[in-house]
Parts: C-alpha cells; sequence; structure tokens
C-alpha cells in the first residue's frame, strides 16, 4: 500500500488573484493622537509595497477596496480628504508603477466623483495600459450590489434575452469580467465581514482575516496569508477523491 506517497499540492502555492479590503486606516491613526487622514496616507504607502510584493511572487491580479458606495456615509472632511488623496497618489507613484510593469484597472462608478478624480483615474489607465507584469484593480466608488446591478443593466441595453441570462453570461457584463474570481481573499483590521466588495466573484475565494491593520500591512503579512492560502483544500463544491481511491490508483 501507499498511503504515504507524497500528495500533490491541494492548491497552487500562489494565488493568481488576491483581493483585498484595506481595513483599518483610521485606527491605525487614532492609536498614535492622528487624524485619520494620517492613516489613509500611510495606507497608500502600504498598498504601493503590497502591489510590488504580489508582483515579486507571481501574483497576477491584485485588487483592493480604496472607497466603497457606502463610504458616503463618512464626514465630508474625510470624504473630500479620501478624494485629494487620490490625486496625491496618481501624482507621487503613478510613474513608479508604469516602471515596474504594473497595469492599473479602476473599478467602480466614476459618474459620482469629480471630474478631477476621474481625470487622474483614466490618466492611470491609459500610461499603465500596456503593461503585463501585474494587474492592480483599485475598487472606489464600487459596491458588490452595484456591480450586480449595472451588470444586468448592460446586459438588458444589449438585449441579452431572459433564457440566454445564464451566469457565464451575466459574468461577461461584470465590472471585473477581464480577470479571473479572486482566489484569495483578505481583509485587514479585524473586522469579519466582507462590506459590499466583490459579492459575485468571491463565491468560491479563500477567505482571510487578519487584526493588522492597512498600514502595517507587510510581505510577511502576505506571506502569512498566502501560506494559509496554500494550505487550504478547495472543493468548488466537489469531493475529492478518498485516500484508499487515491492509494488504489497510485498502486495501479
Ligand atoms: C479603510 O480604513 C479605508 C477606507 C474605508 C477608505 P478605515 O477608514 O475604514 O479605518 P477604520 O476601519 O476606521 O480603522
Ligand atoms: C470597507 O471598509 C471599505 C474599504 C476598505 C474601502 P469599511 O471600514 O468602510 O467597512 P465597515 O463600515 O467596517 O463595514
Ligand atoms: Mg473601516
Amino acid at each position: 500500500m501507499s498511503l504515504f506517497k507524497p500528495r500533490a499540492p491541494v492548491v497552487p502555492a500562489i494565488p493568481r488573484h488576491i483581493a483585498v479590503v484595506m481595513d483599518g486606516n483610521g485606527r491605525w491613526a487614532n492609536r498614535r493622537l492622528m487624524p485619520r487622514f494620517f492613516g489613509h496616507k500611510h495606507g497608500v504607502d502600504a498598498l504601493v509595497r503590497t502591489v510590488q510584493a504580489c508582483a515579486d511572487r507571481g501574483v497576477e491580479y491584485l485588487t483592493v477596496f480604496a472607497f466603497s458606495s457606502e463610504n458616503w456615509k463618512r464626514p465630508e472632511e474625510e470624504v473630500s480628504g479620501l478624494m485629494s488623496l487620490v490625486l496625491v497618489a496618481v501624482s507621487n507613484y503613478l510613474r513608479k508603477l508604469a516602471s515596474e510593469g504594473v497595469r492599473i484597472r479602476i473599478v467602480g462608478d466614476r459618474s459620482k466623483v469629480s471630474d478631477k478624480v476621474r481625470a487622474a483615474w483614466d490618466e492611470a489607465e491609459a500610461v499603465t495600459r500596456h503593461n503585463t507584469r501585474i494587474t492592480l484593480s483599485v475598487a472606489f466608488n464600487y459596491g458588490g450590489r452595484w456591480d450586480i446591478v449595472q451588470a444586468c443593466r448592460r446586459a438588458i441595453e444589449a438585449g441579452v434575452p431572459a433564457e440566454a441570462l445564464t451566469e457565464a453570461r451575466l459574468g461577461e457584463f461584470m465590472a471585473m469580467a477581464y480577470a479571473p474570481d479572486p482566489d484569495l481573499f483578505i481583509r485587514t483590521g479585524g473586522e469579519v465581514r466582507i462590506s459590499n466588495f466583490l459579492l459575485w466573484q468571491t463565491a468560491y475565494a479563500e477567505l482571510h482575516f487578519t487584526d493588522c491593520l492597512w498600514p502595517d500591512f507587510d510581505e510577511a503579512e502576505l506571506d502569512r496569508a498566502i501560506a494559509a492560502y496554500a494550505q487550504r483544500d478547495r472543493r468548488f463544491g466537489g469531493v475529492k477523491p478518498s485516500p484508499a481511491a487515491v492509494a488504489a490508483a497510485n498502486d495501479a
């Protein structure tokens, strides 16, 4: 019997697509007796580090939640601070990310953001459009429910008949139709919820929650998340062959 033959890895060690809810900026700043904006500013640095670390590890897609469709509920001062941070981040980091082979995509409802922010996002996409090392998708004014509704609307506008509207067909209208579904979903900041991030796309993502506050997120945290992911047994609703069946196949 060869029950003790080494098993093939259950999942590839490196996820192709990682999605991150970058949470905890405000608490990180509070702990330092600083305004929340200070946390968001350091959050941008953590993001740039994480893009680099993911690219180095061979992750093909990194999708980050930067501003949710519910974040408009925050005080006006914080919302405008976050909008101005987009402009600062694009002006400080776009050239660097572009030169490192990062392709940037923005997902979310752009109709509600200012012309300046929209122009910054358009520029980020245009400048990096031909890059292939890693795709960084920034979810901005994004909500998972918004995404499903906009996909339905566009499918109707495209004249898709009801009987032809399969999961695959509707998926073609989702905001991230250009990417495979996330393999690994990480949320920092200690909350254990999705907060209306990629509801459709994370149906079979492996979930990883950490108390680490987003501005503290580093390579060691990323490696812990990837190591946890590599231990998961992804079944997608199916079953794995029993050890006895594996042994019999190996002996045959
Ligand atoms: C996440 O950090 C960033 C955004 C939502 C823009 P938070 O601002 O939610 O930080 P906490 O959760 O209050 O600590
Ligand atoms: C989720 O964080 C949104 C982003 C990280 C952009 P929130 O801080 O807005 O989520 P809740 O309010 O704790 O659910
Ligand atoms: Mg939060």
